[in-house]
This record gives C-alpha cells, structure tokens and sequence, in this order.
C-alpha cells in the first residue's frame, strides 16, 4: 500500500548498531578465556578466505574505550554485542572466570556512561571447544542445562545494566551452516543430526528465556532470526507453493517454534514423511511454550526468490566467499524449492539481494503472524571499501543502503509495525567469518586487511556521518532524501 502520510519513528526508538564478540575482539587466549569452535575451526586449512582468523580481529579487547568513544559522538542509542561464552566459562560448563566477567562489565559500564543502551547477545555462535568435546555441543541436550546456567551467570551480574538480550543469534544459520552444509564448526554434514541438534538448540533457547522470566529481571529478551522472506519467481502456481514451503521450512520453522512452541504443520510432516524429523520428549513442548519472548530480533539482509524444485532437484552450491560477483552456485531443498535469480533486484558483489520492500514483506509477515514487537538486530551492506590518501572512506553505496532500509522500517511503522530499534551491521569494520576482512560493514573503518594487521586504526566512513546526522533528526531527514 502506499501511504498518504509516513508516521515518524518513535521518540524512544533505538538508534543502534551491532558486532560479535569473534568477529571483533581478537584477544582470543587472553585473561583466562579458552578456545571457543570458532578458534579452532579457522585453523583447518581452506576453510576460511585466504585463512583469516579472529585471534586479533579489530582488537576491540584492548580498545572497547576508543570504539565506545567514536560511538558516543555518532550519537549511538544502542549497542548490541555478543559475550563469548568460553571468555565467561571457559570449559562451557563448571568454574567462571572473573576476568571475563569484568571486561564485559567494563564495556557496559562505558556504554551506559555515554547514555548508550547495552543489547547483549548470549551467543553468537561461539560455543566453547570444551562442551563440544565433551558432550558434542548441541547434539546433547546437556546443553541446555548448561546455556542455561551461563545465561544465568550473565543475567545475575548484568541484569541491572542491561535491558534488553538476545538469547541465540540467528540459529537457523549457525544450525544449518554446522551440520548440514560443512560451512561452520563443528562442520558436519548429516541432514537428520541437523534437525536434531535444531530441536536441542530450541529448548536451550527457551529454557534460557524461562530462566530470565524466573528471575523477575526488568527487561525484554528474544532471539534474533535472519529472516530473508521466500519470494516467488513468477505466478506459476509451482512455483508459489514452493515460495511458501520455503518460508514454511526456512523461516516459520524457528518463528513459530520461538512464538507458539509448534513447529508449522506441513514442515513438520515433510520431515515425520522423510524421516527427519528430530526426537520430541515428554515435557519438550511444555519448555518451549514457556520460551515465548518479548520481541522478534530479526538479521536482514536480503530476501530469496524460488521456483519448484523435484525430489531429484538441485540441493547444496557453493556459496560466494570471494566477493567476485556471480560466482554463488544455484542451490536449494530438493521437493521443496530452489533459489533463483531475482531480475527486479540489484545484487552486491558477494551475490547478495539488495531489496528494501523485502524489509517492508517480512516485518509485516511476522507481525501478522506473531502479534510481537520486532527489533532489528542487524541490516547492513557487505562491501569493498577504499581508503583515500586523506584516510576518508567515500561510501555512499551503504548510505544508499541503510537509508532505503530505513526508509522501508518506516512504511512498515505506518503500516502498524511495532518497532523497538535497528541496530546496523555493523559499527566497526570486523572480521565477515568465511569472507575475510575485505567484506566490509562499518561506519568505522578498520586499517587492516587478510595478511597485515598494520595499525588497526579507526578513520569514520561517510556513513558515520550521516547516520550520525540521521540519528540527531530521529530519522526526520530519511522520507526528505528519498522524495528528492
Ligand atoms: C549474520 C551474522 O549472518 O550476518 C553476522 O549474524 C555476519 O555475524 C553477518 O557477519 C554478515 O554476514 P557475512 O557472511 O557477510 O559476514
């Protein structure tokens, strides 16, 4: 629909940005902290681009002072970051280390002292070697008990400061990704161990999320979902029911699991028909019920096109990690669907959609579905910056970006969306995990590349500014760009 009038966004609306605690704070052994998968995996030769690893990443460790600082002068609202679960428990399971307690309690206490909202994310993918190694990470559903614990330990020291936590981020690739397409640790390929270790990471999810309820903290918690709603190519009817079993197996799959505790019915089915779907104890359901959260975090990027797809049809491709543009190999579910070339859609060099009404699709597809707030916890442009010789980084492709995805929040906040903030991916330049450092995200660019960490100095990139000016108008100036 098109709108006589755009509504403003909220007063309180959460101005912010994101990171992750591999992808930014190198220090990967320091005070205490032990291996996460993460450490270990991108050690394994081809791997990862040109074997990039996150043992110094953008050193944040060491300079969360000077980060915190250059996000305070944007004017930042809103910080989401993710602690690593091996710096706090180092095996994953028994002794907490107080160092690590104390550096995130330093990063808070810096954020709030600018007037800066603390998002803490429970995890971010970094699962500590030591349970991996022990149980099998999240193929045990030992695990549940322990995330819980250290969603506790977490809740307990910082639930005074923080108000807002995402429990797991984006569970639907870190599950995919690790054990059925080899692409994450513990890099595992066996389609029904995915769903099972899916169902284990549901529970966790919910029983973190009891746990915070149970405590009585004041605050609000979700998970954050990447979210790319299933289009479809054309108006074949194939072809839209394969659009809809993709958004049925890709994406209501976790939502509907994180809002009612049900995995949708015809997803479900498919997996009983071809025997995958997970083990459901007695008391399973119960749990998740109780794991509804108070938001919907969503990870937008792009939105994915799809066509009919026969049973002996096209599974995994190759994804593009190189940045060399239409290298991404066709890929897709065999029975259910295929992802296809979108002709209306401009694409980065890494292959990605770039489509702003995609936003607009999905925010009103949840809350049509799920009735809940919805935070976006990422958004952001991949792409290859140049640093100029007057250390300026001229990056109005990712102003073009965020502004139209803004633009786009706010055609949904007219529409009745409820929105409580959008973080950007992401405030510094960081390591993209498969993609190296060449992939770049910031508002701040980071002078290092795959093979020199040079000096890891900060230069603020355009977007800096003008998100800093976007944020000064509480986004009064994104309805005027765009009209001109
Ligand atoms: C999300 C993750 O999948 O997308 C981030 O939560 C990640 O950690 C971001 O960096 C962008 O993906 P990529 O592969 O370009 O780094």
């Amino acid at each position: 629909m098109e709108h006589k009038n755009l509504k403003p966004f909220p007063e309180d609306f959460l101005w912010g940005s994101a990171s992750a605690a591999y992808q930014v704070e190198g220090a990967w052994d320091k005070d205490g902290k032990a291996p996460s998968v993460w450490d270990n995996f991108v050690r394994i030769p081809g791997k990862t681009y040109k074997g990039t690893n996150g043992d110094v990443a953008v050193d944040h460790y060491h300079r969360y002072q000077e980060d915190v600082k250059l996000m305070a002068e944007q004017g930042l609202r809103a910080y989401r970051f993710s602690v690593a679960w091996s710096r706090v428990i180092p095996h994953g399971n028994g002794a907490v280390n107080e160092a690590g307690l104390q550096f995130y309690d330093r990063l808070i206490d810096e954020l709030i002292s600018y007037g800066i909202e603390p998002v803490v994310t429970l995890y971010h993918w970094d699962i500590p070697q030591g349970i991996q190694d022990e149980y099998g990470g999240f193929l045990s559903r030992r695990i549940i008990q322990d995330f819980t614990d250290y969603a506790e330990v977490l809740f307990k020291r910082f639930g005074d400061r923080v108000k807002y936590w995402v429990t797991l981020n984006e569970q639907n690739v870190f599950i995919t990704h690790g054990y059925q397409l080899e692409y994450h640790p513990p890099g595992i390929s066996d389609t029904k161990q995915m769903y099972e270790a899916n169902h284990i990471a549901n529970l966790a999810n919910a029983s973190a999320i009891a746990k915070y309820r149970e405590l009585g903290l004041d605050g609000k918690i979700g998970p954050s979902f990447a979210y790319g709603p299933s289009y479809s190519i054309d108006a074949n009817p194939k072809n839209v029911l394969a659009a809809l079993d993709s958004e049925e197996l890709n994406a209501y799959f976790w939502m509907d699991v994180y809002t009612f505790g049900e995995y949708p019915i015809a997803a479900w089915n498919w997996l009983v028909e071809n025997d995958l779907a997970p083990t459901v104890l007695p008391g399973d359901t119960e749990l998740l019920k109780r794991g509804r959260p108070d938001f919907m975090g969503v990870n937008y990027y792009r939105t994915m096109t799809n066509a009919f797809n026969p049973r002996d049809g096209v599974g995994a491709g190759k994804m593009n990690t190189t940045g060399k543009k239409g290298t991404t190999e066709e890929s897709g579910i065999p029975g259910i669907s295929k992802h296809v070339n979108n002709p209306y859609l401009e694409k980065t060099n890494w292959d990605w959609d770039i489509d702003p009404t995609g936003l607009r699709i999905g925010l009103r597809r949840i809350t049509s579905r799920y009735r809940l707030p919805i935070m976006i916890t990422e958004n952001g442009l991949g792409e290859y910056d140049t640093l100029t010789d007057t250390k300026e980084v001229h990056d109005e492709y990712r102003i073009d970006y965020i502004r139209s995805h803004l633009y786009a929040i706010q055609e949904a906040i007219t529409d009745g969306v409820e929105m409580i903030g959008y973080c950007t991916w992401s405030f510094t330049d960081l390591l993209s995990w498969l993609n190296g450092y060449q992939k770049r995200y910031g508002f701040v660019y980071v002078d290092r590349d795959e093979t020199d960490e040079k000096e890891l100095a900060r230069y603020k990139k355009d977007s800096y500014f003008w998100y800093k000016k976007t944020i000064s108008e509480n986004g009064k100036n994104i309805e005027q760009e765009i009209k001109k």
